[in-house]
């Protein structure tokens, strides 16, 4: 039996420590506040999954710090992020090491110190953009390898959704000032919390050999209200080593919510949808001759989650030596972060150059 120590008892602490507990997992769910230990076990658990389960243990996650357990997972807000797995590789080494996305802020404080210990601690770290290992993803993937779109002119990646549904979820915060969310510099705002629609452009790139980004040309609407001051939107425009070119947007404002990615081929396009409906993905592909071919897959929300405990269970069998949800890949999704509000500030294109490490000076 594996087990998992959770840092962090909130919205995605509570939705691990629910899927390692489907597969059987011993989980120790910590934070730093009673109070969000005590809401798990009365509210948010028992509300999403039917009741909770007395086999979780809840502690203080200063006191849990260093215990040890196959895999750590941090899900806490991004600023603490690259402290906390720093301070764990210290204390210990696990067989992974989980943080949740973004892995930071757009400083980039510590990312190339959180990748050296990795290495030298050979600990495999991942950062938590799980759309990677979504069905509909790996459905994608086969498409695209098959030649079916033939060779890729493009990719757009969507990440639009209005933030009130995370507000939902955290009924105890007054509004996008009384947490990291609205706050870019800690990691909120559009280009941090909506950056799955970053990384899976990154994703596709990589997976059709276009190779990593390079350039990034980024118009932000910043806003600065009531004590907060956040990114609302995000478009970007994006060149990869290989010379592919697309864009990406993200932000908090789109209502219904727009998840998806475009990649055009020059025989054929390829579309990939998450919540599709409530309870599906979908992609859809064509070259435009016949009718489009559908794939709906339907999951949970639930399924998400356990689609990645599956995928660290695979890992620590040595199954996958190579993850899509690698700390590479999440370091990478945080460069292109910093890359869109330095160009943003200087009103002009940057280029990343990956010669000098994730930090700030690779950026120009
Ligand atoms: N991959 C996904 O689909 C997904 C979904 C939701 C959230 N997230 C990410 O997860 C992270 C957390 O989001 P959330 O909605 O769960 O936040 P949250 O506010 O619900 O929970 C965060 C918890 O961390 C605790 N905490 C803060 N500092 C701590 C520390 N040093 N040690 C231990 N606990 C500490 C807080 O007390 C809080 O209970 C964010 O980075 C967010 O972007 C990812």
């Amino acid at each position: 039996m594996h087990s998992i120590r959770i840092v962090g008892a909130g919205s995605i602490g509570n939705h691990l420590a629910h899927a390692a507990r489907r597969r059987g997992w011993k989980v120790v769910l910590t934070d730093i506040d009673d109070a969000a230990l005590q809401r798990s076990r009365s509210d948010i658990y028992p509300a999403r999954y039917g009741a909770w389960d007395s086999e979780i243990e809840l502690k203080d996650a200063r006191a849990a710090a260093g215990d040890p357990a196959d895999v750590v997972f941090i899900g806490t807000p991004p600023d603490s992020h690259v402290p906390l797995a720093l301070e764990t590789l210290e204390k210990m080494s696990p067989q992974v090491l989980l943080i949740e996305k973004p892995l930071g802020c757009p400083d980039l404080a510590g990312c190339e110190m959180l990748a050296k210990q990795a290495e030298d601690k050979n600990v495999f770290c991942a950062v938590g953009y799980n759309h990677c290992l979504g069905a509909n993803t790996v459905k994608a993937e086969q498409v695209l390898a098959s030649g079916q779109i033939g060779q890729l002119q493009t990719i757009t990646a969507h990440t639009r959704e209005h933030w009130r549904g995370i507000f939902n979820a955290h009924p105890w915060l007054s509004g996008p000032s009384d947490s990291y969310l609205g706050f870019s510099s800690r990691g909120g705002g559009a280009c941090g919390e909506h950056s799955h629609a970053i990384n899976i452009w990154q994703h596709f790139a990589h997976a059709a050999g276009a190779g990593r980004v390079s350039d990034v040309s980024a118009t932000l609407d910043l806003i600065t209200r009531d004590g907060a001051d956040y990114d609302q939107a995000a478009y970007m425009t994006l060149r990869t080593t290989e010379g592919l070119v697309g864009d990406v947007v993200q932000d908090v404002v789109t209502s219904p919510h727009e998840k998806s990615a475009r990649l055009q081929g020059d025989r054929g396009f390829l579309e990939w949808h998450v919540n599709h409906t409530a309870s599906s993905d979908m992609i859809e592909f064509g070259d435009g001759s016949s009718p489009a071919e559908q794939v709906v897959l339907e999951k949970t929300r639930p399924d998400d989650f356990i689609a990645e405990i599956d995928h660290l269970a695979e890992i620590m069998a040595g199954r996958i030596t190579s993850s899509p949800i690698s700390l590479e890949r999440g370091l990478e999704t945080m460069m292109v972060i910093s890359a869109a509000f330095r160009s943003h500030a200087l009103g002009r294109r940057v280029t990343i150059d990956w010669d000098r490490g994730y930090c700030p000076e690779a950026i120009n």
